[in-house]
C-alpha cells in the first residue's frame, strides 16, 4: 500500500466529522459530457467501471444508468460511509482499498475513473494497477474541474483569491497537498512515461449548471477540505472566505447559470 495516499489522507481532514456530508452536498457530480467522452473512448457502454479515489460515491452513482456494474475504491473510511449511505443504485457497490492494491480481477474493467483524486496518489504504485485491472483496450480517466467557475467576473475574482490564499497558505504551513507532488498538469506525461498506454492525450470539456450564492460558497468551502486542517494559523484564508461570501450574496441575490471546465487525461491500453 503507497505510503503516500495514507499520510496525504491521515492530513487531508477528509475524515473530520460532518466533512463528507458537506462535500457531498457542495461538490458537483461529473458532467455527461466527461462519461461520454469516456464511453466513445472505450467503444461503447461500459460491463464494468471502477472508480478509483471514490470518495462519498458522486463519482460512482453518474455511471449507474450508463454502465452494467460500477465498482468505487475509497480508502476513507468516512468518506466511504457516506457512499454506502447515500448509494441506493442496485449496480453501485463499494470496497474499501487503496487504488494500487484494490482486489479486483484482472482484465475486468472497461473503464476505471479517477474523479478529483489522482493527484493523491503515487503514480508509480498505481498506474500498474490500473492496467492490470483494464482489459485490452480499456480507458483510464483521470478528470478534474478546473477551478475557477464561471459565474459572475467579481465572484469569480474572490472565488480565486480563495484558491490562491489557500494554496499559500498550505505552502508556508507545509501542509502538502497531493497536488503540490503530482501536479496535474503532469499526469499526461506520467501516463506516457509508465509505457502502459497505447494511447494518451487531454481533452478538455465543460458542465453547464446553475448556482446561487451559498453554492457558490459551500463549493469554494469545500476545496482542499476542511479549514481546521490549519488550526487558526491561517486567519488570512478565513478573512477571504468571508469576502467571497459578502461578494457572492451582493452579486448572485438569484440562482445564474455557472460553467465549470473539466480536463480529462485519458490513458487506453494497447487492443
Ligand atoms: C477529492 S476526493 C474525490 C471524490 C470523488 N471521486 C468525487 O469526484 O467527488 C478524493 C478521494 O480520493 C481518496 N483517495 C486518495 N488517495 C487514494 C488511494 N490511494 N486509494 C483510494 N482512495 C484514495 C480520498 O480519500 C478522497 O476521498
Amino acid at each position: 500500500m503507497s505510503t503516500f495516499s495514507r499520510d496525504l489522507i491521515g492530513r487531508s481532514g477528509y475524515a473530520n466529522e460532518g466533512f463528507a456530508d458537506h462535500y457531498d452536498g457542495a461538490r458537483p457530480s461529473p458532467p455527461a459530457v466527461a462519461l461520454d467522452v469516456l464511453t466513445r473512448c472505450a467503444g461503447g457502454r461500459p460491463q464494468l467501471v471502477v472508480d478509483l479515489g471514490s470518495g462519498t460515491g458522486l463519482s460512482s452513482r453518474a455511471w449507474a444508468a450508463r454502465a452494467e456494474r460500477v465498482v468505487g475504491v475509497e480508502a476513507n473510511p468516512a468518506m466511504l460511509a457516506r457512499a454506502r449511505a447515500t448509494t441506493a443504485e442496485a449496480n453501485v457497490t463499494f470496497v474499501e482499498a487503496y487504488a494500487d492494491a484494490t482486489g479486483l480481477e484482472a482484465g475486468s474493467a472497461d473503464i476505471v475513473t479517477c474523479a478529483q483524486s489522482f493527484h493523491w496518489m503515487d503514480p508509480a504504485a498505481v498506474l500498474p494497477e490500473v492496467a492490470r485491472v483494464l482489459r485490452p483496450g480499456g480507458v483510464f480517466g483521470a478528470y478534474d474541474y478546473d477551478v475557477v467557475p464561471v459565474i459572475e467576473p467579481q465572484v469569480d475574482a474572490a472565488f480565486a483569491a480563495v484558491i490562491d490564499v489557500r494554496w499559500a497558505a498550505r505552502e508556508r504551513l507545509g501542509i502538502h497537498a497531493g497536488a503540490s507532488q503530482w501536479p496535474k498538469r503532469e499526469h499526461v506525461a506520467r501516463l506516457r512515461e509508465s509505457g502502459l498506454f497505447a494511447l494518451a492525450r487531454e481533452v478538455h470539456c465543460h458542465a453547464e449548471t446553475t448556482a446561487d450564492a451559498e453554492a457558490v460558497t459551500d463549493l469554494a468551502h469545500s476545496l482542499g477540505g476542511p479549514t481546521a486542517i490549519f488550526e487558526g494559523r491561517a486567519p488570512e484564508l478565513e478573512e477571504t472566505m468571508d469576502a467571497l461570501t459578502r461578494i457572492a450574496r451582493e452579486r448572485l441575490p438569484e440562482p445564474r447559470p455557472m460553467l465549470i471546465g473539466y480536463t480529462i487525461r485519458l490513458g487506453i491500453t494497447p487492443s
